[in-house]
């Protein structure tokens, strides 16, 4: 069988949830994106209507793959934490409960990974040998490792605890909201020791930053005082729809094409 050129992608996220059917060749949307506010305090039965919804929203997309991202670990399709989401999504089968509202199989992975996957695949890590270290800075810290094109799913090294803390408590672009601090400060006071200890602990030969604020990347990357080369995503906020989408129908953990 040949590899298939289209799939749709759902990124699940804290303040919105998207969708899009994706050119896995070239990483472009196939139709404008579609996005539904994310409830407070949403729970399984909620997301997975809106997953439902956004599914519906492109027929054009109903035979494609579909893959999903989470911003927790999932294995096999079971979600096993929720940092920054409502508990009472852990331990629930949410590859299942998705499959049944959109009416086909899915794929469903951890947001960070599918961020790396899109990455890896069209974006900032796209041909880097080696160990690549993907952080994502928004709410929380996700992660993910793409090593020699293959993901190692489910890193959480945004949980790392640093200085008695857990490192996305202090780190994330959440936290220098919260904080009200400065582009200098944050990358002074809070990611310069986070990347050093990662880098220390993990030894990737690049890190590449997602999440909104990469958007901002030239006012705190260039402040840190690192041994990684460290670069921002390519991608931007499509990272996680194209990266739901090439992992859709890849079988295993490997990145697609990579
Ligand atoms: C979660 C990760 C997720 C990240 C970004 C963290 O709090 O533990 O699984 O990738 O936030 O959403």
């Amino acid at each position: 069988m040949s590899e298939p050129t289209t799939g749709l992608g759902i990124d699940i996220g804290g303040s919105g949830i998207k969708g899009a059917p994706v050119d896995l060749t070239t990483g472009e949307f196939l139709k404008d994106r579609l996005k539904v506010p994310t409830p407070h305090h949403a729970g399984p039965e909620q997301v997975a209507e809106i997953v439902g919804e956004i599914a519906g929203h492109f027929p054009e997309a109903a035979d494609l793959p579909l893959g999903i991202t989470f911003p927790g670990v999932v294995q096999n399709g079971v979600v096993r934490t929720a940092a920054n989401l409502h508990k009472s999504w852990i331990g629930t089968d949410a590859r299942a409960l998705f499959a049944q509202v959109t009416g086909r199989p899915v794929r469903l992975l951890n947001d960070a990974d599918a961020a790396a996957v899109a990455e890896a695949r069209h974006g900032a890590a796209a041909g880097v040998p080696g160990v690549v270290l993907m952080t994502t800075l928004g709410t929380g810290i996700g992660t993910a490792l793409v090593v020699g094109g293959n993901l190692v799913p489910n890193t959480e090294f945004g949980h790392l605890e640093i200085d008695g803390h857990d490192a996305e408590s202090k780190a994330s672009s959440g936290a220098k909201e919260r904080e009200g601090l400065s582009y200098p400060d944050w990358a002074h006071k809070r990611l310069q020791r986070y990347y050093r200890v990662v880098e220390d602990l993990l030894w990737p030969d690049l890190i590449v930053v997602g999440g909104g604020v990469s958007r901002k990347s030239e006012k705190f990357l260039p402040l840190l005082d690192i041994r990684t080369p460290i670069v921002p995503a390519q991608l931007r906020n499509t990272a996680g729809i194209v990266g739901a989408a090439l992992a859709a129908y890849g079988p295993g953990t490997a990145v697609p094409g990579a």
